[in-house]
């Protein structure tokens, strides 16, 4: 027998920045952060578990059509923390097949280009973590599971949640506080739009992983980060958006983002994440605001060039429009992957 579950799982972009971990084992953040999830019809991973007592060679990983490193201490713990949970449901009633003793097989694909350079962990680790509770038959709640898929990737825990998704640090030493909750539906403010300008598909130079931990272990800045700026960040965002308030929300989201650029800048050896295009891609969204006459568009740039735009439905004109036409002068810009995605509940 082969026992088998799908599940997707959508990419989020934060607007308030997780960057920095206070323990790099369970992937626990020194800063709670806050995200928007986007529509799954857009950017989504999709992933398969199987698992078989016929199954040879151990557990494995398939991530877009190529084997992958499965033996990773990330990926390890998810299996580790999703197997304890089978063999305790197995324990409490022995009918049960013992799913939690089998080699396990993951086939994962994203219906976006890895090389657009998007943030693909984030989907992939949320979607492993539901596949495979899905497979077990583990009464676990989003809540739970992001407990799970943080381990893999910390920004994947908020993927678990549609709409607007808040990350909180916990300050317990096992991290079972470390968790994401939803702030609010999509459907309180359907109107959030994301624009994806890719400036470059090439991979990132320093990855998260390795840059945030140099910028904890080097910046001045980063200590008042997290000790000021992201506190400050996470309460105007979240009554931004109870409130709908698209100007609250922009500025924040702009400053926040300018706040985790400074402290990579502040980090030595410096990390640089944007280019010179990603900076008229800043202007950009400062002319088309103040054509606008008020707040209609807001950057945010995760460790890599590319931008997201976040505006309103009724502001795509004014927006998505000025961008083409500015940025068009711009040398290096490739137009060649704009989308327009919408938010998403589930
Ligand atoms: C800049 O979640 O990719 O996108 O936990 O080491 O896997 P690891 O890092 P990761 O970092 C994301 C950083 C960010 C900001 C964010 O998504 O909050």
């Amino acid at each position: 027998t082969i026992y088998r579950a799908t599940t997707t799982a959508p990419v989020n972009i934060a607007v308030v920045k997780y960057w920095g971990k206070r323990d790099t084992k369970l992937n626990l953040p020194t800063n709670s952060s806050l995200s928007v999830t986007l529509s799954q019809a857009d950017l989504r991973a999709l992933t398969t578990a199987s698992c078989s007592a016929s199954y040879t060679g151990g557990d494995s990983l398939l991530l877009n059509g190529e084997d992958a490193e499965v033996t990773g201490a990330r990926t390890q713990a998810c299996f580790r923390e999703l197997r304890a949970r089978r063999a305790a449901l197995e324990a409490a009633d022995p009918s049960l097949p013992k799913l939690s003793a089998m080699p396990l097989r993951l086939v994962s694909e994203n219906n976006f280009p890895t090389a657009a350079g998007l943030a693909s962990s984030a989907a992939g680790f949320a979607a492993l973590a539901r596949a495979i509770a899905d497979l077990y038959e583990l009464p676990a709640s989003p809540a739970e599971l992001s407990l799970i898929a943080r381990q893999g990737s910390g920004s994947a825990c908020r993927s678990l949640f549609g709409g607007y998704v808040a990350w909180r640090m916990g300050d317990k030493a096992d991290g079972s506080d470390s968790m994401a909750d939803q702030v609010a539906d999509a459907s309180h403010w359907p109107e959030m739009r994301a624009l994806i300008l890719v400036v470059s598909a090439a991979k990132k130079g320093v990855s998260s992983t390795s840059g945030m931990q140099q910028t904890v272990e080097t910046s001045g800045l980063f200590k008042e980060r997290i000790a000021s700026v992201v506190p400050r960040n996470m309460a105007i965002m979240e009554k931004a958006i109870a409130e709908r308030d698209f100007a609250a929300f922009a500025e924040v989201t702009m400053r926040d983002s300018n706040s985790f650029h400074a402290t990579c800048a502040d980090t030595y050896p410096p990390i640089f994440y944007m280019n010179d295009v990603s900076r008229a891609a800043i202007r950009a969204v400062e002319q088309v605001n103040a054509k606008a006459g008020r707040t209609v568009a807001a950057y945010t740039f995760d460790a890599g060039p590319n931008a997201v735009i976040y505006y309103l439905e009724k502001d795509t004109a004014a927006v998505v429009g000025s961008f083409y036409h500015i940025l068009g002068a711009v040398d290096g810009w490739k137009a060649s992957t704009v989308q327009s995605l919408a938010t998403t509940s589930a």
